[in-house]
């Protein structure tokens, strides 16, 4: 068992439930990436999130809940198909987005008619959200966008939370709540719902991908940006402070950079001299789950350009990729 001596670290989800409750913020884990929470329905709560993050304040935000069953507090319309999906991936990488319930502010949504819902499966999350039901709280939803500066790369271990925020949490108010490395690595998938057709549209790759999704629903293949505004769909996004290259194995003799060099590739990618190597996963999954360390890991050794060698395929191959061309513009 871990050992917190003092400040705003903790390994218990009392703690985190505590800190909700009383109007502070909780950094959580979840499997895709740690979130900085804040009851959902706490509006100076909300606004402190937006202040620490540094996030333009009309960006909507992703309620978590524990399961299908408090999506109704939140969406006006919860289709037998948004059913269907949650039965099938939650709890899980998966963010739905639909028609949105008073519940949900303008502070969550960013103004928009819709909110987004999601059902973490890491279990330190759940313990907190039912602590705060046996409060009292019905349904209770945590806001939470991932726990990052605006634009930066998303953390996965708490100590990265606690690197990227700490100095603006305070000590015995909010806490950040260790619950080991995310599992997933990167954020999760985002499909928008469409009330005229009953069909899904993808609005951010993730760890549940397009093909295990059409299994369940009709997903619209529509090319076209999504007709909502997804932030974090910003051309650029995910960004370490080293300039990123993609590459592919064949051409890394070809790049030319100045300074120091760091390389993430396939552990069948030989490192070229002088390189320093920052991550060798050896499959999609690896990749995604060290991607944002290893960037992370750049921007401490001062390397001034990461060459990566995005990993091919579908499924979170593809997320990865998206990741990683955000993070080159
Ligand atoms: O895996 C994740 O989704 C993580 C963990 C903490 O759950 N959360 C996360 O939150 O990545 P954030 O705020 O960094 O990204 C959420 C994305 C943003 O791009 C936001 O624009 C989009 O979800 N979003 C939220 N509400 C939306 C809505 N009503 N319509 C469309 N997009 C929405
Ligand atoms: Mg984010």
């Amino acid at each position: 068992m871990q050992k917190y001596a003092c400040g705003v670290m903790t390994g218990d989800a009392t703690a985190a439930a505590r800190a909700l409750r009383t109007g502070g913020l909780a950094a959580l884990p979840t499997e895709t990436v740690y979130g900085l929470g804040a009851l959902a329905t706490d509006p100076d709560a909300l606004a402190r999130i937006y202040e620490v993050k540094g996030r333009p304040s009309d960006h909507p935000v992703i309620v978590h809940i524990s399961g299908i069953g408090a999506a109704s507090e939140w969406a006006r319309m919860v289709p037998d198909s948004a059913r269907l999906l949650a039965a099938a991936f939650w709890p899980g990488p998966l963010t739905l987005v639909l028609p949105r319930a008073a519940l949900a502010s303008d502070t969550i949504t960013g103004g928009q008619e819709t909110v987004a819902l999601r059902a973490p499966a890491h279990p330190l999350f759940q313990e907190v959200l039912a602590l705060l039901e046996s409060d009292g709280l019905n349904a209770p939803g945590i806001a939470a966008p991932s726990a990052n500066r605006f634009g930066r790369v998303s953390p996965t271990t708490a100590s990265h939370v606690s690197e990227e925020l700490g100095s603006r949490l305070i000590e015995g108010r909010d806490v950040i709540l260790d619950g080991g490395p995310c599992a997933v690595g990167v954020e999760s998938t985002i499909v928008i719902w469409s009330p005229e057709s009953d069909t899904w549209q993808v609005a951010r790759e993730g760890g549940v991908t397009a093909a295990q999704l059409a299994e369940i629903v009709p997903v619209s293949t529509a090319s076209t940006e999504p007709s909502q505004r997804v932030p974090g769909a910003l051309a650029s996004h995910y960004s370490p402070a080293a300039r990123v290259l993609l590459s592919s194995a064949e051409s890394l003799s070809e790049v030319a950079a100045k300074g120091p060099v760091g390389l993430i590739a396939d552990t069948a990618v030989a490192t070229p001299p002088g390189w320093q190597r920052l991550c060798s996963p050896g499959d999609p999954e690896a990749y995604a789950r060290d991607l944002y360390a290893a960037l992370r890991s750049a921007d401490a050794d001062g390397i001034a350009t990461v060459v990566a060698v995005p990993p091919p395929g579908p499924g979170l191959a593809a997320a990865v990729r998206d990741r990683l061309t955000r993070a080159a513009r």
